[in-house]
């Protein structure tokens, strides 16, 4: 059963069109990585996919809520908050308050969003650290924990509000290198508990060990998409070749 369904999702900002008709299924439990050259419009991808853009036409369906779109479409605010509490974004930027303990920022959307009391809050956030392997830093303020560690912060945030879907937009890049392992391994151990997640990454090693499908978006459309072994070992894509070997060097 797919999670998340998209037809002929077109965005324009003004004149530019960016995504120009993508079509793409994310069956719940998997993980989809989302590959492709620097403004080829992964991220508004993404963006249209929680609706922090709306798609100027096309249909989207993430778990229960299939909305369309033309020019000009709104969607009602109630409908718009039920359809984004499906979601748990992770930025690259952590995009944690620099003002709040690991712990706050994890309770934060559970007490503001989802009307949590402030005992339960406090009792998931606990165990989403931990699960991220953070239970002791969690009365740390962002700026005493490593770039990994506010990433992992990130995650539990996002986890913390029980979302149907994960999406990660690059979300090891702004990190130094020593330190993206710890965050793609507790991103490997949500993938294999079943979170259905959809990853934009560079990270190609991840992409073969832990994609069940890897989408190739190029120039605003899904170029090509297929098992990890399909794009890595056996496309005849130029494009994705091309786009591989770059990444090599
Ligand atoms: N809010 C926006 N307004 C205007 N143009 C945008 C906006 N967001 C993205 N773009 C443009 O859309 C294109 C794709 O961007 P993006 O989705 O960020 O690509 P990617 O994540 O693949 O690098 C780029 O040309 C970018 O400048
Ligand atoms: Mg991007």
């Amino acid at each position: 059963m797919a999670m998340i369904e998209l037809h002929n999702i077109h965005k324009q900002f003004g004149s530019l069109e960016v995504l120009k008709g993508v079509d793409l299924t994310v069956d719940a439990g998997n993980t989809v990585v989302i590959i492709g050259p620097s403004g080829s419009g992964k991220t508004t991808l993404l963006r249209c996919m929680n609706l922090l853009e709306f798609p100027t036409q096309g249909t989207l369906r993430l778990g229960d809520y299939t909305l369309e779109f033309q020019p000009g479409t709104r969607v009602k605010k109630d409908t718009l908050i039920a359809f984004r509490k499906q979601t748990g974004m992770v930025f690259q930027g952590y995009n944690l308050f620099p003002h709040m303990t690991a712990l706050q920022n994890v309770m934060e959307g559970q007490v503001t969003v989802l009307k949590r009391s402030k005992e339960e809050a406090r009792d998931k956030a606990l165990r989403m650290l931990d699960k991220v392997g953070l239970k002791d830093r969690a009365d740390a303020y962002p700026h005493q924990l490593s770039g990994g560690q506010q990433q992992r912060v990130g995650i539990a945030r996002a986890m913390a509000m029980d979302p149907k879907v994960l999406l990660f937009d690059e979300p090891t890049s702004a990190l130094d290198p020593e330190l993206v392992g710890d965050v793609l391994e507790v991103m490997k151990e949500l993938a294999n508990e079943g979170m259905t997640m959809v990853v934009v990454t560079h990270e190609m090693n991840f992409a073969r060990e832990v994609a069940d499908k890897v989408v190739f978006v190029d120039h605003g459309v899904v170029a090509e998409q297929g098992p990890p072994e399909h794009i890595f070992e056996e496309t005849t894509n130029e494009r994705i070749l091309q786009f591989l070997n770059k990444l090599r060097h």
